[in-house]
């Protein structure tokens, strides 16, 4: 008792991974003012604490989905595969697109690592484990609910960025694949424009067959198209805001 004392006077905290993560959300929840950050972080540790983190189902972000909904972006919604940087380098510069991760909780989240255990009130981010390790893990079901949610909402004209220096930019076991692709809806969704990232040592293009596979999954009545885009063209894109959005490419 004493020493807890101690620590708490001399500001040592009990729980440093939990704080650490804490502050790192709040700090970035932040920047999306019309939240309650405290309210999304107490349904967030909801979803996964106390539990075994091999167990962590991705239903069991539903409540955090309802507490932070995403809205719709009708014609600018973007979503991305094995592309990571580029497109975010993109987004981060220009206001054309919104990816996942520019969205409240994509943003809060991206780089992040936690899980919970079993019997315990604590939180981790070390020790965790990995992608791949399981399945029901709590950060995998994490973007696996939120990717599902953000596809949902897709609406009108919608974008994906894919890796044309890949020999497959439409990758049957990746989230664009499983989870987002299978939810866009003809009654909402006009069409799908693939933009295929391209490099000098090109390797792919526009008539790869993943790309047939990606178009026989697409809802019927959702128009599609495949523009083969330098990656260096998408770098001067967002270097030059007086290019407009709709002449990227
Ligand atoms: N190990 C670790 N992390 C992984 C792994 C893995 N094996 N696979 C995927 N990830 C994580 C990484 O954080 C990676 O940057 O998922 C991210 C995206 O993986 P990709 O394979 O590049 O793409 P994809 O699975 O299609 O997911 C991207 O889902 O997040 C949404 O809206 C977003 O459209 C985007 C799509």
């Amino acid at each position: 008792v004493v020493i807890i004392i101690l620590g708490v006077v001399l500001g040592v905290s009990l729980r440093p991974n939990t704080d650490e993560l804490k502050q790192t959300f709040t700090d970035r929840c932040k920047a999306f003012k019309e939240y309650d950050c405290e309210k999304i972080w107490d349904v967030f540790v909801q979803a996964f604490v106390g539990k075994d983190p091999c167990n962590v189902p991705m239903e069991a972000y539903n409540p955090l989905i309802d507490a932070a909904p995403f809205k719709p972006a009708c014609n600018r919604m973007m979503f991305w595969s094995k592309t990571k940087n580029v497109v975010h380098d993109f987004t981060d510069k220009r206001d054309c697109y919104v990816t996942l991760e520019d969205t409240l909780l994509g943003s809060v989240m991206d780089g992040l690592n936690w899980c919970g255990k079993e019997g315990s009130q604590e939180i981790f981010t070390t020790g965790c484990p990995g992608w791949t390790d399981c399945e029901k893990n709590p950060v995998r079901s994490f973007w696996n609910r939120a990717s599902a949610a953000f596809a949902d909402v897709a609406c009108g004209d919608v974008s994906a960025m894919l890796n044309g220096s890949i020999a497959t930019p439409f990758s049957p076991s990746s989230i664009f694949a499983t989870i987002e692709l299978v939810r866009f809806n003809s009654t909402r969704v006009k069409s799908l424009n693939v933009v295929l990232v391209t490099q000098k040592t090109e390797v792919t293009d526009c008539t790869n067959p993943s790309l047939k596979d990606l178009q026989k999954e697409l809802d019927q009545g959702i128009k599609y198209k495949c523009t083969e885009v330098s990656e260096s063209r998408i770098e001067a894109c967002g270097a030059d805001p007086q290019i407009p959005c709709g002449g990227c490419w």
